[in-house]
């Protein structure tokens, strides 16, 4: 074996993504040959680990081709830039990244997109948790198949449970099934703190955060307790819900959020039988919206059988069915996310200072009143339980005031 075969081969495997190879590109050295044995380094541009496996795996093919023994291929990647240039009360600040994760109306797939953008965020090579703030219609233990497990307590901290490559947490993982919660302003505002700061979140690039509809406590004390990097919207085409979304948008605004972008969910139906596409709910409907905010329409994301089946089997479309055209979506729609979540950064990050309250504990900052509304309960602190029917996405007046 020598310098020359060696180089030879390996001038055949292409840089992913590129029509150049690695040893044009300038990315092999230190090349050591004994006898058929050959190690080598390729020094590459992108962290992604599917470059890093796709040229150890073209070189080693290329290599044996022309009759090398032992192949010895060493990457050396960029590390996954894991550090946040955010400012301001962060009170959980081993998370790099927060992806607020909203709409303004109920039922349009937030939980759906969080779950599946959080997946797709892993698959990409980010550490990432997926935090279930919607307190009043926690579903995120079912759609991640852990309805019945329950978290391990560590003192008065508890662990997140893993799945599917992310660490999560939710409301109904520390109920009883089917229990109802009756949630007051001030319990709304603890019940998030805690799952911040009470919650041993590991190291994660991002926190994916999946919200209740509207623009109330939740959102409010969300943005206060950390710097939130970015908020993604989910919408579906009707009037309606546009009319929703705008509320979702000028919230982010209003908290000072950059917007990642907007998932259009339920966006035509693809019969499964003829592959038909049928446009139900409209079409074209959300890039007005998307150009009013200066945003972009991240995924199309068409209504299919097997996401509602994966929701309610725990069995998330991108993780059990990656190569389908639903799953690709998300993934591109991750890219994108995290894209704008790396461009944030780089351009200094968010502060949350000038969301901080100037009013009473207990009072929403943005609230016109500056007496506390009856609706808080100030000091109590625990969750009330009650048999009686579960108000669905309560919210009421106990929003922040500016909406
Ligand atoms: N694109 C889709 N195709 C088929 N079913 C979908 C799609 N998106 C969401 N669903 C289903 O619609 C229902 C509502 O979705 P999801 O729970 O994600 O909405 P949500 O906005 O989080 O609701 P809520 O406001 O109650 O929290 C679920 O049963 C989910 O499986
Ligand atoms: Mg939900």
């Amino acid at each position: 074996m020598t310098e020359e075969i060696v180089k030879s081969a390996l001038s055949k495997v292409l840089y992913p993504g590129f029509t150049k190879d690695i040893v044009t590109f300038g990315f092999v050295n230190n090349i050591v040959i004994s006898g058929s044995d050959v190690s080598f380094i390729v020094e590459i541009t992108s962290s992604a680990p599917e470059v890093a496996q796709q040229i150890k795996d073209d070189a080693m093919s290329e290599l044996k081709s022309v009759g090398a023994g032992n192949v010895t291929c060493t990457v050396k990647a960029p590390l996954i830039p894991r550090e946040s240039s955010s400012r301001g009360k962060n009170i959980a600040p081993q998370v790099k990244n927060f992806l607020m994760v909203s709409s303004g109306k109920g039922g349009v797939g937030k939980s759906t997109t969080s779950v599946n953008i959080a997946i797709a965020l892993a698959a990409q090579g980010k550490k990432v948790g997926l935090l279930d703030a919607d307190i009043y219609g926690p579903n995120i233990p079912r759609m991640m198949g852990i309805a019945d497990i329950k978290p391990e307590v560590n003192g008065n901290k508890v662990l997140p449970i893993k799945a599917y490559g992310i660490e999560v947490m939710s409301m109904g993982s520390l109920m009883e099934p089917g229990q109802s919660l009756i949630w007051r302003g001030a319990m709304i505002m603890k019940a998030i703190e805690q799952f911040l700061r009470d919650i041993l979140w590991s190291e994660l690039d991002v926190l994916v955060i999946d919200m209740p509809p509207g623009t109330g406590d939740a959102q409010l004390t969300l943005a206060q307790s950390v710097p939130v990097t970015a908020g993604l919207t989910v919408t579906t085409p009707q009037g309606v819900s546009l009319d929703d979304s705008r509320r979702s948008l000028d919230m982010f605004r209003k908290l000072n959020i950059p917007i990642a972008g907007i998932i259009e969910n339920m966006s035509g139906f693809i019969a499964p039988d003829t592959g038909v596409e049928y446009d139900i709910f409209g079409k074209g409907t959300t890039q007005p919206m998307a150009d009013e905010f200066e945003t972009k329409i991240i995924a199309e994301i068409p209504i299919e059988p097997s996401i509602r089946v994966g929701g309610d089997d725990g069995k998330p479309i991108t993780f059990v069915s990656p190569s389908s055209e639903t799953a690709k979506r998300y993934m591109k729609a991750a890219e994108s996310i995290w894209a704008t979540i790396e461009d944030i950064n780089a351009k200094g990050g968010v502060d949350n200072q000038a969301v901080q309250p100037t009013t009473p504990p207990g009072v929403s900052a943005c609230s016109t009143s500056s007496a506390p509304k009856s609706k808080h309960e100030h000091g109590s602190g625990a969750c009330s339980t009650s048999a009686a029917p579960k108000p669905k996405h309560e919210h009421g007046s106990d929003g922040c005031g500016c909406h």
